[in-house]
């Protein structure tokens, strides 16, 4: 388990709807859709790279070589054939849980 406050730095950035962040420590993605906080691989399903990503429209593009997941974590264009594994997020006060 990973857990984190989202009232404290870096993490109280992800409280605006589409903030998103590379975890500073782990291999996870984090973005807020619609107001909850939803965690995936950092690790690209194409060839593993992680740190190459951004964020905007609602999708995450691995610049490495293209690929596209939208904010559900599937992916939408390749070279990547699957999707972004998601990890359960659980939510106590600003205590943010994920289960890895
Ligand atoms: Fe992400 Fe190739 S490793 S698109």
């Amino acid at each position: 388990t990973v857990e984190f406050d989202i009232a404290a730095t870096p993490f109280d950035t992800l409280s605006s709807v589409d903030a998103w962040m590379l975890h500073p420590q782990r291999d996870i993605l984090l973005v807020n859709v619609n107001g909850s906080i939803r965690a995936f691989t950092s690790i690209c399903p194409h060839a593993g790279c992680n740190n190459s990503w951004s964020y905007s429209n609602q999708v995450f593009l691995c610049s490495c070589h293209g690929s596209r997941f939208n904010n559900q974590g599937q992916v939408t264009a390749g070279p990547a054939t699957r999707n972004l594994r998601e990890f359960p997020v659980s939510v106590d006060g600003s205590t943010v849980s994920i289960q890895l």
